[in-house]
């Protein structure tokens, strides 16, 4: 049936890009436009942006742009009418339909749709047995009753009975014209081999589990009767169910998790039920299977921290600990917390008081590592086969970490907890770190050896995945008033050693230089910027992507930078991909010829190739053009590379004052940490490193 026109456009109207984004992805304001990791693609820095005043959304890695109602079909896979009945839902909008619908109209709705209506359907009728019959009364009732849940938390979870008869679903569906073969694809119905259809889930309570947008995607139905196999009977795979794809509660549970910036991960329907009784509402289950990584990436749309709750009985923890790494390798600070021997969260939430257990989680959360220490020592009592495993298993663990500075503070813990010293720790690591980097190179090259793509050689591999993080958590002064100064030095005058005047002169000399370093830089990424922006590097990356992805987080101190810089932007959200001429045309109507003159001048300045790199690449005769990837990799890398000096200089400017001995010793493995990847930057660049910054 279709929706009538003047209702499609209050939807419309109504819809607000932001909050219809905000319902599936965490976003942080930066400036005029909101940002995050994006939903479409896999990242760990944001390139997802939503401007509020234009009423769109954009993604400037993968290319994915539009309004709140295209993200809704993006994000739900839904059809452009799925798409506004679930705006309309959402804004309280009731939904008014055209008086006729034809046969057509009828068959054109997709086999997901239908399924969707079933399962809907389905949930409502084992929700109203569990409300108004008899038996539902008293066995379904009772047996939540007992198990401690409110009827609000009843409600809250949409909990259900199901009668034990064979057909009372598929007679009841029967008469609401439900056609076999869609309860059959939506796992709703068995057939046996005579042929016969029956009931799925018979005598069962019944445990919804819901999508993102709160449609039911699948049931999980706990038998009544003790022993009774399975405990859990499951929804098997259906058009709108795959395994290992959701977190049961995520939907009740995200704006919670994104509130306190935590989730709490547990194993069953009861635990997060339980636990979201007792108050505790950034709570989610994995569903019984073992954690995937797309139930970690759609947990990293709404929090970085995640607290795994294990039960105290389960001798399979050994055995889930994989998570715990797939976790750590996926960027996730993790902290654990075990449960009392034959508990679970469930069970002890129901003996405690809500304060007595919060307070007991918050006693109990341990990092990974003494949680991991303990688990492998506990029965092992200075048996040094025990510790060498305990050990690798720890470094196994901290070798998934992908920033840096994380590591090297656990590496650090981890020798103060085992009395290893932190060398030995760190290059295990290194070894487990390297054979995994092999291992996904070979891959990757597999993957285009199949694909018969060609990758750019060598921008799109950064040395070390941690660069990303450490400079997403890098803060940079701002510096408006600069004075006037295109007589820049050059790199590597800037990088050569300060000539050794007395110490405050030098470090006066070297700020300067870093900041117009900076400038020049930043200019430099401009030019490319205008110059190259549409000249595609492959078959779906374009030099502005590329530069927005490489230097996303990073701040330009320099305000006429930041203008043409900004404007540029703007323009990408709204799909528009301006060039160097439209531009000066902008500015020139804005009366800001300042500006103009900036554009003309990148675009009339002079491609200098370093020194080294040339002496590097014995490039002579080559045109930019040629070198582009190059040039571009090139360029990202000293921009970074100048971050990290900032960073530098900062940590030290800290360590020079009186520090309790913690935050020294923090700032000391910053600084080591930071002095090792500049480092690697001025080795990539063939830079000599001076010693000096
Ligand atoms: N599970 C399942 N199928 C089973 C057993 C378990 O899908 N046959 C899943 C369910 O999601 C269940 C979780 O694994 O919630 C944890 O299992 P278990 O610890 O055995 O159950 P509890 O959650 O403790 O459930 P209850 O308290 O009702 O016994
Ligand atoms: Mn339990």
């Amino acid at each position: 049936m279709r929706i009538t026109a003047t209702c499609v456009s209050e939807i419309l109207e109504r819809a607000d890009v932001l909050e219809v984004v905000q319902d599936f992805v965490s976003l942080k304001k930066k400036g005029q436009n909101y940002w995050a990791c994006c939903p479409f693609h896999n990242e760990k820095s944001s390139s997802f942006s939503v401007s509020q005043a234009k009423q769109i959304y954009k993604c400037f890695g993968c290319g994915k742009a539009g309004s709140a109602v295209n993200f809704v079909m993006e994000m739900e896979k839904a059809s452009y009418p799925e798409a506004l009945k679930y705006l309309a839902n959402k804004y309280n909008i009731s939904l008014e339909y055209e008086q006729y619908q034809t046969d057509e109209q009828q068959e054109a709705q997709t086999q997901r749709e239908s399924v969707l209506i079933a399962m809907n359907f389905a949930k409502n009728h084992y929700k109203n047995l569990l409300k108004t019959h008899a038996e539902g009364i008293s066995v379904g009732q009772a047996y939540f009753k007992e198990r401690g849940f409110s009827p609000q938390t009843v409600e809250a979870f949409e909990l259900g009975y199901s009668l034990p008869q064979w057909d009372n679903f598929l007679q009841t569906a029967r008469n609401q014209q439900f056609v076999e073969e869609i309860l059959e694809q939506s796992g709703l119905i068995l057939r046996n081999e005579q042929g016969k259809i029956y009931d799925r889930f018979r005598g069962r309570v019944i445990f919804p589990i819901l999508d993102l947008a709160g449609k039911t995607i699948a049931f999980g139905a706990r038998s009544l009767k003790k022993d009774e196999q399975p405990k859990y009977l499951n929804s098997p795979e259906t058009p709108v169910y795959t395994k290992g794809e959701m977190l049961y509660g995520l939907f009740q549970a995200r704006n919670e998790i994104r509130k306190r910036d935590n989730c709490y991960l547990t194993e069953g329907y009861t635990d997060v039920i339980s636990m979201y009784q007792t108050g505790i509402q950034n709570v989610v289950a994995s569903l019984g299977t073992s954690l995937t990584e797309k139930q970690i990436r759609l947990m990293r749309r709404f929090t970085e921290n995640v607290t795994v709750l294990y039960d105290g009985d389960s001798a399979g923890i050994k055995a889930s600990l994989r998570g715990i790494d797939m976790l750590l390798a996926e960027g996730l600070n993790v902290k654990i917390v075990l449960f009392p021997e034959g508990e679970d969260p469930d069970s002890y939430c129901q003996k405690l008081d809500s304060i007595a257990f919060q307070a007991f989680l918050e006693s109990h959360n341990q990092d990974f590592i003494t949680f991991k220490t303990q688990l492998y020592l506990q029965d092992s009592a200075g048996d040094p086969l025990k510790k060498a495993t305990a050990i690798r298993e720890i470094v196994q663990s901290i070798s998934k970490i992908p920033d840096a500075i994380k590591r090297s503070v656990f590496y650090q813990q981890c020798s103060e907890l085992l009395g290893v010293s932190e060398e030995v720790l760190i290059s295990e690591g290194n070894k487990l770190f390297l054979k995994e980097q092999d291992k996904k190179h070979k891959e990757k090259e597999q993957e285009n050896k199949r694909t018969n793509s060609k990758t750019i050689t060598p921008p799109f591999d950064m040395p070390d995945a941690a660069f990303d993080s450490l400079l997403q958590g890098s803060e940079m002064p701002f510096f408006e008033n600069f004075e006037d100064n295109f007589e820049i030095p050059t790199e590597t005058e800037l990088l050569e050693k300060p000539e050794k005047t007395d110490k405050n002169k030098t470090e006066e000399h070297s700020f300067s230089n870093l900041q117009k370093a900076i400038r020049n830089q930043e200019k430099e990424s401009l030019r490319l910027l205008l110059k190259y922006g549409q000249m595609p590097l492959n078959a779906d990356l374009k030099v502005w992507q590329y530069l927005f992805t490489e230097l996303d987080e990073m701040e330009y101190h320099t305000a006429e930078y930041r203008k043409i810089l900004e404007l540029y932007q703007e323009k990408l959200v709204e799909g528009i991909e301006v060039n160097a001429d439209w531009l000066k045309n902008h500015f020139s109507t804005q009366n800001d010829p300042q500006a103009v003159s900036m554009i003309i001048h990148l675009e009339t300045e002079k491609y200098e190739i370093s020194e080294n790199w040339e002496k590097m690449h014995e490039i002579v005769t080559k045109t930019e053009a040629d070198v582009l990837p190059d040039a571009l990799y090139k360029h990202c890398l000293r921009r970074k590379l100048l971050v990290i000096k900032e960073m530098m200089k900062e940590t030290v400017e800290k360590l020079t004052i009186p520090l309790p001995p913690d935050e020294e010793q923090e700032l000391l493995i910053r600084q080591i940490n930071l002095s090792q990847i500049n480092r690697d930057i001025c080795q990539e660049l063939g830079i000599v490193v001076s010693g000096r910054y």
